[in-house]
Parts: C-alpha cells; structure tokens; sequence
C-alpha cells in the first residue's frame, strides 16, 4: 500500500497514529536544523518533517525539489505551540517522517503550482497538467462534477432517460458553422460532428422513450469568445405530452438542486419572467444582467417635437440616467465605446442647478426640458446619455452601455444570483446580409397558437414557444416546444425561403418520423460550462474546461490542429491546398 491517508486528512485526532502519505513535494522550508515540506495531493497539504538524526532520510530530503513524487512513513504529532496553522485542515498536526520513497524526480516546473501566482493563457494550456495540480483548478473541476451527478440525480428521480446519440451525423441544422470528417468508406462523402443533438432527441421522442437527458458534447465551428468553445457539453432534456409550463417547473428543479449540491446556495423558486420585449425595453438585451437597474428609458415621444434633427427623425430614442456626474473626458469615452458598439453618436447633457446643459440643448424648448427631466426623474448632479436609431439598435448600443457603467460604477453586487426566464422570442428575424427571414432559434421551434394567422403574411409578428434561462446577463440555456405538424413545419420553411423538398433533402429523416404518430413534445438545453464556470463565481468556461481551445481554436498540449500524413489524406480521398502557415 502506497498511503493509508490523503494529504487533506489527519488531525489532532490521529495524534500518535502510524501513517503512509503520498504526493508532490508542493515546498520545501529549512530551519531550526529540521526540513519542512508541505506534501500536496487532491485533498489538501499535510507537513512532513526530517530529523537530521535520521541520516538518511534527512539527505533525501535535502535533495527534494518541488513536484518530485514521494511517499513517506512516519507518525502523526502535534505541531508545536505557535507552529499551528489554523488556515490548514491539517494545520494542528505534522508527520515525523521515519521512511521515504522517491517515486518519481521532477524537472523544474515552467509554471509555478500555486494559485495566488497564476502564469498567462498559453503556458496554462500548454503545460495544462500542471495547471491542473493547482488546488484552485482541482476545485473548479470538482465543482463541475458535483454539477453533473446533481443534473443525473435530479432527472433519473423524474424518470428520465440517459440516451447517447451519434457523433457521426447529418449535418443539423442549429445556425453555427459545421465540423465534417470525411468518409473512408464512402469517398467524396462527409459527415457532420453534432452542434447539438436536437433532431435525434426529437426522433427519441417519436420513439416513444417520453423523457429523454444526456450530457451531451455539441460541436460548432464558431468564432470562439470568453464563453463559447468549439466543443462545449449540454444539459440536454427532451419531453413529450408537454407544455411551456412543465419546461420551467422541471428546470427550476433542476438548477435548484445543482446550486444546492455543486453550490451550496439555496434558490428561491419560481424565477420571475419577462418577456422579450420587456427585456429589449428595459435592459436592451435579451439576456439582462438583473443584479442592477439602471433601466433604458424611452423618450421618443418627449423629444419629437425638439429641434434636434438627430432625435426628430429618429425611429427610436432612448437614454439611461446613472445617477452620477460625468466629466467631458467621460463622455468622449462612452461616445467612442457607443460608437465602437455601432452608435452614430451619443448625445448627453449634464443636469444642473439651472436645469440642463450640454452642445445640443438649445434645440429643446423649456417644456421638452422639463418633460425630460419628468421622464428621467434626473435630479441635479446627474447625466443623461441618449441614443437615437432603430428601435433594435437603439435597444442594443445602451444595453452594452448599460452593462459598461454598471460595471464602471460599480452597480453589480458580484455574490447575487438573479435568474430570469426570457419568454415569447420572436420566431423570425430579418436578415439584413441576406435580405431574408431567418429562424431566431432554430426552425423546429413551434409558432404561438394566437400568432400562427401571422405566419404568411406577417412573419415578423410571430412570437414562438420560446424560451431561455438566464443568469446575471449570461445565457444559461434555451429550448422550445417544438413543430410536430407537417403542415405547421412546411409554413415555417417556406417564411425562411426553404422549399418543403430542400427540407425533405436536408433533414427528411426526422420530418419523415413525424408521418408515423409524433407526440407534442419539447425540451430545453443548458450549457454545462457556463453553468460550471458560474458555480464557480468565474465567467470564462475555460476555467472549468480540463482541456479547452485557446483563442485560435488550438490546444497547445497536444497541438491540433496538425496536418496529416498524405497516405491518410490519400485513403480519404482528399486534397488539401497548400496554406502558409500565419
Ligand atoms: P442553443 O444553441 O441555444 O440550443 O444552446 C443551448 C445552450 O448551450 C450553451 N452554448 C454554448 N456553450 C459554450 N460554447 C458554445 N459555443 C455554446 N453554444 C451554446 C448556451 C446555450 O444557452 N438544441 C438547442 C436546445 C433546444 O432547443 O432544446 C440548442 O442547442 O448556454
Ligand atoms: P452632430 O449633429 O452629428 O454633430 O451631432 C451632435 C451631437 O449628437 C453629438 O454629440 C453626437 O454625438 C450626437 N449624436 C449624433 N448622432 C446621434 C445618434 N444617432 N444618437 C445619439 N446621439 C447622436
């Protein structure tokens, strides 16, 4: 037996106890004649001490550097007075050692194991292992795992199902860009990686299995971003004989017990609800950060009657009032930030003891100034920032803007949780690139049965059985109650300009299940990193990611994406153009 214990373990109760301990050598203190290491694994440190009397021992010790491998014998005893660490579990206790092993030398780590002395991004990566050795990231994954066996706990109590669907598929279409392996067997043919498994729960569904869940590993080919990876994993759920109200029920059980198990947080239930055009009014974002206020205020009306071309002619003005005093230099920040964000401009004026003040308020007459001043409620020593455009624009420049004074403010209260469900999406948007309507969701997503009389004529009127979760301006997940109608499905193609028979090429396999008896049905998916990342009080789902992609899409451990050999290339039937290398 390599240990009788862990490093995270002993205590003053196994004070005169014999113990084995093995780990990595995590420091190394000479004083008093005696050396000191602190003996790390996963559960915690644990000091070990030599006695020069012990020769032997003690010279092996000398020797020790940090991460070599050791396992040492030897008896549990108190540390002197003075000498206890209350911060350490172990922190009452030392091990005299008596025997040691050196069960693997260490080279000098390029990066430090520790986590007050973090090293960049790409040494991280690269040297991931180590990383990984650090206690913080120990934690994180943890954590993680918590999450998944509270997930699997929670939905095996309701009778769902485990059910792994293909990695090798059809191309799905869910809106990113796909991952194709190429087939051997079949040259010139490619499969598709999964961006999600969303047509094969819903065949799951056609096949009776009722309640269907898998952890399962989504591939996209998209451009990457704090929280997004090419490959990410999902909370996926499926149901079936269901509606909006059963989603958000067992959701909100769900997260319940996963915060409660992996978060030691208790949630209050039901989250409230707003719909999308709440949102977008209020935060001008349909995944709000709810820990503030600072909400949108739509002054359209106040200022059409001013001189102000800009706001006149303006389908939409809105400004935010933060309550504070800004500087010139101020302002020209958050105008270049506005601008940065696609805003033609930001206007603002000051508000103060002789009312407002600013370039533009000459073109306002006194009654304009005053209904301005009502509708803001702004009082003296506060600002108003305005943005004039399309109402979408107009919403989404003084969202980000909001998001950016209220961390600069300091408005966000870093320890709330508030989550919100965003209902009633609009089914459709209007592809400006591509002059079309285009799925908001995906095209499986069913219409709202007062809206369907809209879905020829007015597709930008349809709201869909939509929804997402969100968690402090983070989607958390999204689903929808899905179109198991053939004549239903037919109508959504056609208002995003796909013929019935490109549909039946594309897709034809799941529409043709639908002929033979498909239930209602409908699910919802979260994303597992987010969810873990948040857990952990951190954005970036790197951090609860064993082995992400950087930036570029790359793993600097193993090195992929690499070329492969021309024989390989050759058994694929496939020819790859020269690139040069960036
Ligand atoms: P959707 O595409 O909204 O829905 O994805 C669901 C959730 O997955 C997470 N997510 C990601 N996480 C990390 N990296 C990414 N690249 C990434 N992309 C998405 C988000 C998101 O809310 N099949 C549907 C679900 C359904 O309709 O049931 C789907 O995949 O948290
Ligand atoms: P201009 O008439 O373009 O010189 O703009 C006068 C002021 O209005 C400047 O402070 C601009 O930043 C601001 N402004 C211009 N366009 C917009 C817009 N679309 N929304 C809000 N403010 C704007």
């Amino acid at each position: 037996m390599l240990r009788t214990n862990t490093c995270g373990e002993l205590g003053i109760k196994q004070k005169g106890k014999e113990v084995k301990l093995a780990g990595w050598v995590h420091t190394r203190r000479d004083h008093g004649g005696l050396i000191f290491i602190d003996l790390r694994d996963r559960y915690g440190l644990t000091q070990i001490v030599f006695d020069p009397e012990n020769k032997k021992e003690f010279s092996a010790a000398e020797k020790l550097r940090r991460e070599d491998v050791i396992s040492v014998q030897g008896k549990v005893v108190p540390r002197k007075k003075g000498m206890k660490n209350p911060k350490l579990k172990t922190g009452e206790i030392e091990v005299e050692v008596s025997k040691i092993d050196i069960l693997n030398k260490a080279k000098t780590p390029p990066i430090e194991v520790e986590d007050r002395k973090e090293a960049g991004e790409e040494i991280r990566l690269k040297y991931r292992y180590l990383d990984l050795r650090r206690p913080i990231m120990q934690k994180r994954l943890l954590v993680r795992h918590k999450a998944a066996q509270a997930a699997r706990e929670y939905l095996n109590k309701e009778n769902f199902m485990e059910i792994e669907t293909p990695l090798l598929i059809r191309a799905t279409p869910e809106g990113a860009r796909d991952f194709i392996v190429p087939s051997r067997v079949s040259p010139g043919e490619f499969y598709s990686l999964p961006q999600s498994p969303q047509l094969y729960k819903q065949i799951l569904m056609v096949s009776g299995m009722d309640k269907y869940y898998q952890l399962a590993r989504c591939l996209r080919d998209e451009d990457l971003r704090q929280d997004r990876q090419p490959e990410f994993t999902q909370i996926d759920i499926e149901m079936s004989f269901i509606d909006e109200e059963d989603v958000y029920k067992l959701s909100e059980g769900l997260i319940k017990d996963i915060w409660k198990k992996a978060g030691n947080v208790k949630l209050k239930t039901p989250f409230p609800r707003l719909t999308y055009e709440e949102a977008m009014d209020k935060y001008g974002s349909d995944k709000p950060d709810l820990r503030f206020g600072l909400e949108l205020i739509d002054v359209t009306d106040v200022v059409k009657d001013s001189d102000f071309k800009v706001f006149k002619e303006a389908e939409s003005v809105k400004c935010l009032n933060p309550e504070k005093e800004f500087s010139r230099k101020d302002f020209d920040k958050y105008i270049d930030f506005c601008q940065k964000n696609g805003a033609k401009g930001m206007a603002w004026m000051r508000v103060t003891e002789k009312g407002l003040e600013s370039n533009i308020v000459k073109f306002f007459n006194k009654d304009i100034q005053k209904e301005l001043l009502d509708k803001t409620k702004a009082k003296k020593g506060s600002a108003l920032m305005f943005i004039a455009d399309k109402k979408k624009k107009t919403d989404e420049i003084l969202g980000s803007l909001r998001l950016e004074l209220g961390k600069d403010l300091d408005l966000i209260n870093k320890k709330e949780l508030k989550f919100c469900w965003i209902t009633d999406f609009p089914l459709f948007e209007w592809d400006e690139d591509e002059d079309r309507w285009s799925p908001m969701h995906h095209i499986f997503s069913m219409p709202q049965d007062d809206k369907m009389k809209y879905l020829e004529e007015e597709p930008g009127k349809v709201t869909g059985k939509l929804y997402d979760l969100v968690l402090n301006g983070v989607e958390l997940g999204g689903g929808s109650i899905r179109i198991h109608r053939k004549d239903i499905q037919e109508k959504v193609l056609k208002v995003i300009g796909m013929e019935y028979e490109e549909a039946e090429k594309r897709f034809g396999f799941l529409l043709n299940s639908f002929k033979y008896g498909a239930p209602p049905h409908g699910g919802i998916a979260f994303g597992f990193d987010r969810m873990s990342a948040l857990l952990n009080g951190i954005n970036d789902i790197r951090e609860v990611i064993a082995f992400p992609k950087n930036k570029a899409a790359e793993n600097p451990m193993d090195g992929c994406p690499t070329e492969v050999d021309e024989e390989q290339l050759k058994e694929l039937h496939v020819k790859v153009e020269k690139v040069k290398k960036k």
